[in-house]
């Protein structure tokens, strides 16, 4: 396994809308093993292949305290907003390091998938897994949480990412 190098807000390949993945092969299993890796590496829930500059729908996270309880997700598509309830959550982002905002979404929904079988399953998703499901589908179409922010909040944040970049 390698870790991969993660695309900083506001790198304009964030906004790359990704595309379906045709087949599941064994090019796909080891870039979700390696999507893993980069992740459990940036102490992260959740990440896209958008964010390593991969654009194919591929989404993997890992919400368990002990994290050991990888979900790969291939192609995910909500099906169903279950609930409907809105919920506030404190979401932060591997391609926004430092930063966490609360943002309101869904609690519940349900999503089909490939897993790394190329099987379809259904997952009813809640609460925090609800949040980060969405939060990583929306890395797919190339929006990020910050585009839920004011514009003046935005900004401050890319002041910042650019700052940090700058002085790495
Ligand atoms: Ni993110």
């Amino acid at each position: 396994m390698a870790t991969l190098k993660i695309l900083i807000f506001p790198d304009p390949k964030l906004r790359t809308v990704a595309r379906p993945v045709k087949q599941v092969d064994d090019s796909i299993i080891k870039l979700t093993q390696d999507m893993l890796e980069t992740m459990y590496e940036g102490d992260g829930i959740g990440l896209a292949a958008t964010q390593v500059d991969v654009h194919k729908r591929i989404i993997v996270i890992d919400i368990s305290n002990e994290k050991n309880d990888p979900i790969v997700l291939i192609n995910p598509k909500i099906t169903k907003v279950i609930n409907e309830e809105i919920k506030s959550y404190s979401e932060g982002c591997l391609s926004v390091p430092g930063i966490f905002e609360e943002l309101e979404r869904p609690s519940a929904v349900e999503i089909k998938a490939l897993d790394i079988d190329g099987k379809e399953f259904t997952l009813v998703a809640e609460d925090i897994l609800s949040v980060v499901i969405q939060h990583e589908m929306d890395h797919l179409e190339g929006k990020m949480m910050v585009d839920y922010l004011s514009n003046l909040k935005r900004e401050m944040i890319r002041k910042k990412m650019i700052k940090q970049r700058v002085s790495k």
